[in-house]
């Protein structure tokens, strides 16, 4: 039975725990496990527990007398299909992107001419921080792939983006990774017992996605706001569909009553300001971007700073302003073949009005629902719609689970590129 080589790399944080579950899982799925961490990753969990579970010397410092090979750094970065990097630190990265190598771990990356997949975990303030986002990039381009972390609470207690991706998750994109090496890399070409799901289907691997999701909320006063019936339940099943055939997803999401999907980056955008934000800051990077919020088209022109009181008053009247059109303006602002995706929820002439809307708006591909159908529209798990593409027939889905509309969505996407 073929085995994959993983040189599994623990930097020093928090979630160096989870590097055993990562470990065990690979083991499950026939690989080959070595271990290498950082001085300040056994403050965390101490080599033994590795070691234990490996069988073999697991390795922290190159000059080490204990150490049984005297090259270490090359001999094992030779010997591995993949180096998977969990967790990996602000620093760790940091390393690696400029090439620094005063350890064990950052040697390794430098003598390593395997795939290397990185899953980072850190506060949030240090995920932001540009410093972090300029090396990631800067790896990005030297072809290391990355495993986002995920919103959620964090050990400091603060929420926000900087929590480790789910170790299943990990563990599936490392071993799609090892299943489909590049041509030249040589290495075995079937995973024998891993789930088919993990290694099924990635017509879209190499893409980048950036989703509305959900509804946008639009202050009136401190306690008071407008918005719509939208729960995000589309959103996320495209991200998460997109996501399971091999691309790469950031959604911006506003007020949703569904969970996002695991392995998928959340960026918040409450008000359709704050969207439009996001958005912008995130385009570039993207190749697919789909518009399946229900941003409010009129926002109070003045939010008020303290909570209107009734008295006095028989009659309100709110001044509303136009918000800016996100999707009209990805798409007329689009170079390099960025696919542009819409959405129309229409009551009356569906395919007319969402015909229009694609026109107007220069989209690529305009999915319409009548939210009047039962089985359809906001906050169930079932849609009916037709999707219209840039000079193609309407295709008509008849109702089905929200996931499942996601992958015919996406098998018509595919197409246009
Ligand atoms: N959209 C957007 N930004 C806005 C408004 C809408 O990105 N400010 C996007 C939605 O995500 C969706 C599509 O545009 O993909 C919906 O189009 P839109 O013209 O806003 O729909 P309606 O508001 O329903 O249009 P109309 O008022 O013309 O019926």
């Amino acid at each position: 039975m073929s085995k994959f080589r993983v040189g599994l790399g623990v930097s020093g944080g928090i979630a160096a725990y989870k590097a055993v579950e990562v470990m065990r899982l690979l083991q499950k799925a026939a690989c080959e496990v070595s271990v290498a961490m950082t001085r300040h990753a056994t403050e965390f969990v101490q080599p033994l527990t590795f070691r234990a579970l490996t069988g073999g010397h697991v390795i922290v410092d190159d000059y080490d007398p204990a150490n049984p090979d005297p090259i270490a750094h090359i001999k094992f970065s030779q010997e591995i299909d993949l180096l998977l990097i969990v967790p990996a630190t602000a620093n760790i990265i940091g390393k690696f992107a400029n090439g620094i190598a005063d350890d064990f771990l950052s040697s390794t990356y430098l003598a390593c001419t395997a795939q290397v997949m990185i899953a980072p975990a850190m506060n949030t303030t240090m995920w932001e921080q540009p410093a972090t986002q300029r090396n990631i990039e800067r790896l990005r381009a030297d072809g290391v792939h990355f495993v986002e972390p995920v919103a959620g609470e964090l050990a400091c207690k603060t929420v926000g983006t900087g929590k480790l991706e789910d170790v299943e998750n990990i563990v599936s994109q490392a071993m799609r990774l090892l299943s489909e090496p590049p041509a030249s890399a040589g290495g075995p070409d079937v995973v024998t017992d891993w789930p088919a799901a993990y290694a099924a289907g990635s017509d879209l691997s190499g893409e980048r996605f950036l989703i509305t999701v959900g509804g946008t909320r639009e202050a009136i006063d401190p306690v008071r706001f407008i918005s719509n019936h939208s729960s995000g339940k589309m959103g996320f099943a495209l991200a998460a569909a997109a996501r399971d055939r091999g691309a790469e997803v950031t959604v911006v999401a506003g007020v949703t009553a569904a969970e996002p999907p695991k392995g998928v980056r959340v960026l918040r955008g409450i008000s359709a300001e704050e969207m439009h934000s996001a958005v912008k800051g995130e385009i570039e990077r993207a190749t697919v971007f789909v518009g399946a919020a229900a941003v409010a088209d009129y926002a109070p022109v003045n939010a008020a700073d303290a909570k209107i009181k009734k008295e006095g008053k028989e009659q309100l009247t709110l001044e509303l302003k136009k918000t800016p059109d996100i999707l009209a303006e990805v798409s007329r602002n689009r170079t390099n073949g960025l696919l542009v995706v819409g959405f129309a929820a229409e009551t009356s002439d569906v395919v007319g009005y969402a015909r229009s809307k694609m026109e107007k708006k220069g989209l690529d591909m305009v999915v319409a629902n009548d939210i009047t159908r039962e089985g359809a529209g906001f906050n169930t798990d079932t849609n009916i719609a037709t999707i219209l593409t840039r000079g193609g027939e309407a295709i008509d889905l008849p109702m089905m689970p929200k996931r499942e509309m996601a992958d015919r969505i996406l098998d018509e996407l595919v197409k246009l590129r």
